[in-house]
């Protein structure tokens, strides 16, 4: 099964042999069948559908740095399932034997810890998702859309605005689609007999997270 993206970023996946039907027109299901990842087929109507996926049925691969104690790359492990596959960067050889040993006691398989600056390239093609959370992410933006598939995702994670503020010029200036920033508050409601108000704590920050798309 392959998967679509129609020019509002809107994703199908089709049925193989079928031709394919929206509200911006028909694509005939020789076209798709014959289009490789990456091409541009066009309905009756010229509107335009890229082919982002050739099959959605593919294990996802992720690129994770840098690797600190592991969370992030513990959770994308286990997101990604036994056939799917991590590969996370840490500058430093005592982190990096942290984050084994923590990813060793989960009894997690999938995750290839490397004890590698990122910076001096990036091993990996074909990936689904590169997660960078190290200084100046934006550095390695241009090795990012080389590495990523089609349709793939960058996502950062930022503490200061700026760092988040640079990502998104570098990632527009390159390229990249879907820009966004997003930062999470989380304030709890409290119930009393008076009424409902915020609770008088909550969690006024974490950090900034981009995601930006290469399309
Ligand atoms: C904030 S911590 C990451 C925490 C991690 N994401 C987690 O979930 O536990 C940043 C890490 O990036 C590593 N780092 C910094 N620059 C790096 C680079 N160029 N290549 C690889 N790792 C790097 C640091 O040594 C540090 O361990």
């Amino acid at each position: 099964m392959k998967m679509i993206l129609d020019e509002r970023g809107k994703k199908y996946i089709l049925k193989p042999g079928a031709e394919f039907q929206s509200d911006l027109g028909i694509v005939k299901a020789d076209v798709l069948d014959n289009a490789q990842i990456g091409d541009e087929v066009k309905s009756h109507l010229d509107h335009s559908f890229k082919i982002v996926k050739p099959n959605v049925n593919d294990f996802i691969r992720v690129v994770d740095a840098g690797t600190g104690a592991g969370a992030i790359a513990l959770h994308f492990g286990n997101v990604v399932g036994l056939q799917g596959k991590v590969f996370t960067y840490e500058i430093r050889e005592d982190f990096a034997e942290v984050a084994h040993r923590n990813i060793d006691n989960f009894g997690i398989t999938n995750i290839e810890v490397k004890n590698k600056n990122i910076k001096e390239g990036i091993d990996e093609n074909n990936i689904d998702l590169i997660f960078l959370d190290l200084p100046k992410p934006f550095e390695i933006f241009e090795e990012v859309m080389e590495s990523l598939n089609v349709g793939g995702w960058l996502a950062v994670y930022a503490p200061y605005i700026d760092q988040a503020e640079t990502s998104y010029r570098v990632a527009k200036k390159l390229g990249f689609y879907d820009i966004e920033i997003i930062e999470t508050l989380e304030r709890g409601l409290e119930v009393r007999t008076q009424g409902v108000r915020p609770k008088t704590r909550m969690v006024g920050h974490s950090g900034y997270l981009l995601f930006a798309r290469k399309l």
